[in-house]
């Protein structure tokens, strides 16, 4: 029970790679605090999580909603008390657009999701963290953000500002007992699927397949956990040995 006594809150956690990181950590004695929009998903994924006998609070929350955030993040604390391990997982991903189309509407949206959705819940639970001289936080990116998608390029961007900002802001706490990382999946499975260990085939990594949802959780796990105590700072790419299209 490698997470007991700790509290986690993790954002997109209703499906997907934030829905098995919250299963996974609940496993491992974690207390949860999962935020989504998706409330009806949210509320299985806390059910399910309960069953491993931890304390679980659901939250309906827009990350891009500064006050909610903040609403949601003050809640959480005045109930647990503290939150040791922020996951910030919740993006906009699936829209495709060439770069001479895209729409500033477009841009704004992935940029009050991705950028500053990670902005408003890092900054809610910070100071909390740096109260307690103690806190792990793993930013998911991709490698959209390190090698850039063509007809993504809104993604890209938000991604990439978010590895930036991760290296950034680990230099300021360091030494302060804050760890931060980020994590750049490759392709992973659907994400609305039941199993987390699902993967297909995949030509754009050389291992031939996709990720799956476990394998994204373990290696934030790993990242959220008093093993890695000397790493932070990192962008770490789990893609399979992606090709770089
Ligand atoms: N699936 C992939 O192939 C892949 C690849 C690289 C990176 N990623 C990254 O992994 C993370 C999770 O992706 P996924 O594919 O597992 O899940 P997903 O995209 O299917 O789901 C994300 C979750 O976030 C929630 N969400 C969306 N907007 C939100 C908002 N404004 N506020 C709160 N919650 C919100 C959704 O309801 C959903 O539960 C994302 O950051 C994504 O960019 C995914």
């Amino acid at each position: 029970m490698k997470f007991q006594g700790k509290v986690a809150m993790i954002t997109g956690a209703s499906v997907g790679i934030g829905r098995a990181v919250a299963l996974c950590l609940a496993e491992q004695g974690a207390d949860l605090v999962l935020l989504d929009i998706n409330t009806e998903l949210l509320q299985n994924v806390g059910e399910e999580a309960k069953k491993f006998g931890n304390r679980v609070l659901t939250y309906e929350c827009d990350v891009s909603n500064e006050e909610r955030v903040n609403e949601v993040v003050s809640d959480a604390i005045k109930c647990f008390g503290k939150v040791d391990i922020l996951v910030n997982n919740a993006a906009l991903w699936r829209d495709r657009s060439s770069f001479a189309e895209s729409s500033s509407d477009l841009w704004k949206r992935y940029m009050d999701v991705n950028v500053m959705g990670v902005y408003y819940c890092t900054r809610a639970v910070i100071g909390n963290m740096l109260e307690n001289g103690y806190g792990r936080i793993i930013n998911v990116a991709s490698v959209a953000g390190v090698y850039g998608n063509a007809n993504m390029v809104h993604y890209s961007a938000t991604k990439g500002a978010i590895i930036t900002m991760t290296t950034a802001l680990a230099k300021e706490v360091a030494e302060k007992g804050i760890l931060i990382n980020s994590v750049s999946p490759g392709s992973v499975s659907p994400s609305q699927n039941e199993d987390m260990d699902f993967f297909k085939p995949s030509d754009l990594s050389y291992m031939g397949r996709t990720g799956t949802d476990r394998e994204n959780a373990n290696l934030i796990l790993f990242l959220a956990s008093d093993e890695a105590n000397y790493i932070s700072g990192q962008n770490i790419q789990i893609d399979g040995c992606r090709k770089k299209l």
